[in-house]
């Protein structure tokens, strides 16, 4: 590994001292990042060398996954037996009639009553089954386009962030306010079907003690502490995304070998993590997910796990917070968790304003992961140095995409035109 230096906590320490930054502080200026020592990926906790994929797939990547569940995500339960589903509305007249919109209910718990999901779909009028893109949203399905007739979804909404996380509910005024993230017709019109699910249906996002949402389904009733490893928000919200894959594997519209799963911020983190444990998912695009998503941890630039874990005690597992400020104790860091994705394509996508995040941070963490791709056969990030590619100008002529967009933290236009290109290239159609 070319980026490699010796930290410890001293030096942390004197490190922070010597800057002036607080343990609290953000830190914004790259010669303040500590220097640290990445984990890699190719060598096994007992210090083996993992020089070939069986062995890549057989040892290390089990390896892998077990120590972000242990430390960073936490332990999410097997697939229920029974899954039943519901298609409930279906419009062959969306989109001025370029597409057709279906609305499907999944039921967690084996009977058609109880704790749902509902995924809005939209397909394209052309032959079918069509490959699709995946993702949850933050403002519910009715956000995604201003059609009246998208079911509103029941219970908790964030609509209300400025004011805390109060128990608000869906309103008719926000349908379509997150149309900009979701450009549907450009996807339809691509060829590609849009599958989407509120992430409010599968756990409601905030510190409850994990009492809503789908971890008391499953969680074993116990007095006293939830064990270290149990799972928190994003493990959950990732295991919902499973769930819409296994709808979609029967979904005779959908070409369920060539279903992207995507995510922005903190569904980027959970995004990343459902492809790396769901081999089903053919490509996995993080868009701005930073700290416990694409960045890398140790940098500690912008968001750190010390702070993540404070303001949001709920989206890893407690274990977690055992590195708060202590990121070179971590046993994994994140460019791991894009090699566990290999060597399927995975796309990475930073905003330049997107400070918080930690661009740079992004992008190590595929340049990292590359020599698992490679040793897998994939072409991995074609790009022989660790400079910063320029703003607005992809680096993905590889099976791990990269782009620095100029502006802010969101989805646009840019973004979903080069997730189109990758599917394009990669679905080989
Ligand atoms: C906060 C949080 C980030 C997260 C983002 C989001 O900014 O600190 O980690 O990605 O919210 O999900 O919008």
């Amino acid at each position: 590994m070319v980026f490699v230096f010796r930290f410890t906590r001293l030096s942390l320490i004197i490190l922070l001292a010597a800057s002036g930054l607080s343990a609290q502080e953000a830190n914004y200026d790259e010669s303040k990042v500590p220097p640290f020592e990445l984990p890699d990926p190719l060598v096994m906790e007992d210090g083996t060398e993992v020089t070939d994929a069986e062995t890549w797939g057989e040892k290390r990547r089990p390896e892998l996954l077990a120590l972000f569940t242990e430390h960073v995500y936490g332990e999410s339960p097997p697939r229920p037996e029974d899954l039943p589903i519901e298609v409930t509305v279906v419009d062959d007249d969306a989109l001025g009639g370029k597409a057709i919109r279906k609305e499907v209910t999944v039921w967690f718990l084996g009977e058609k009553t109880g704790p749902s999901m509902s995924l809005l779909m939209y397909l394209p009028q052309i032959a079918r089954p069509v490959p699709a893109f995946l993702g949850l949203n933050f403002g519910g399905n009715h956000s995604v386009q201003p059609d009246p007739s998208i079911t509103l979804n029941a219970g908790w909404f964030r609509n209300n962030p400025g004011k805390g996380y109060v128990d608000n509910r869906a309103t008719e005024e926000s349908r379509g306010s997150a149309a900009s993230r979701w450009p549907v017709e450009m996807i339809v019109d691509r060829g590609y079907a849009l599958c989407t699910v509120y992430y409010g249906d599968i756990d409601p996002d905030y510190d409850d003690g994990f009492e809503n949402g789908i971890h008391p389904l499953f969680d074993e009733k116990s007095e006293g502490e939830r064990p270290g490893d149990a799972w928190g928000s994003i493990a959950a919200w990732a295991w919902g995304l499973s769930r819409a894959m296994d709808y979609l594997e029967h979904d005779e519209d959908v070409d369920a070998e060539h279903v992207a799963v995507l995510g922005h911020s903190r569904l980027g983190k959970t995004a990343l993590w459902a492809g790396a444990q769901d081999e089903r998912f053919a490509l996995v695009i993080s868009n701005n997910s930073g700290c416990g998503g694409a960045a890398l941890s140790r940098r500690a630039f912008g968001e750190t796990v010390q702070r993540i874990n404070a303001s949001f005690p709920h989206w890893f597992c407690d274990n977690f917070t055992r590195y708060n400020g202590r990121e070179d104790e971590l046993p994994v860091d994140q460019h791991q968790l894009i090699a566990l994705i290999a060597p399927r394509p995975v796309y990475i996508a930073s905003a330049a304003e997107d400070r918080w995040a930690d661009p740079r941070g992004e992008f190590l963490s595929g340049y990292f992961a590359d020599p698992v791709y490679r040793l897998l056969g994939a072409k991995g990030l074609d790009r022989e140095t660790d400079d910063m590619p320029e703003i607005d100008a992809p680096v993905d002529t590889g099976t791990i995409g990269y782009h620095i967009r100029s502006g802010r933290h969101d989805v646009t236009r840019f973004d979903w035109e080069q997730y189109l290109d990758f599917a394009d290239r990669h679905f080989a159609r």
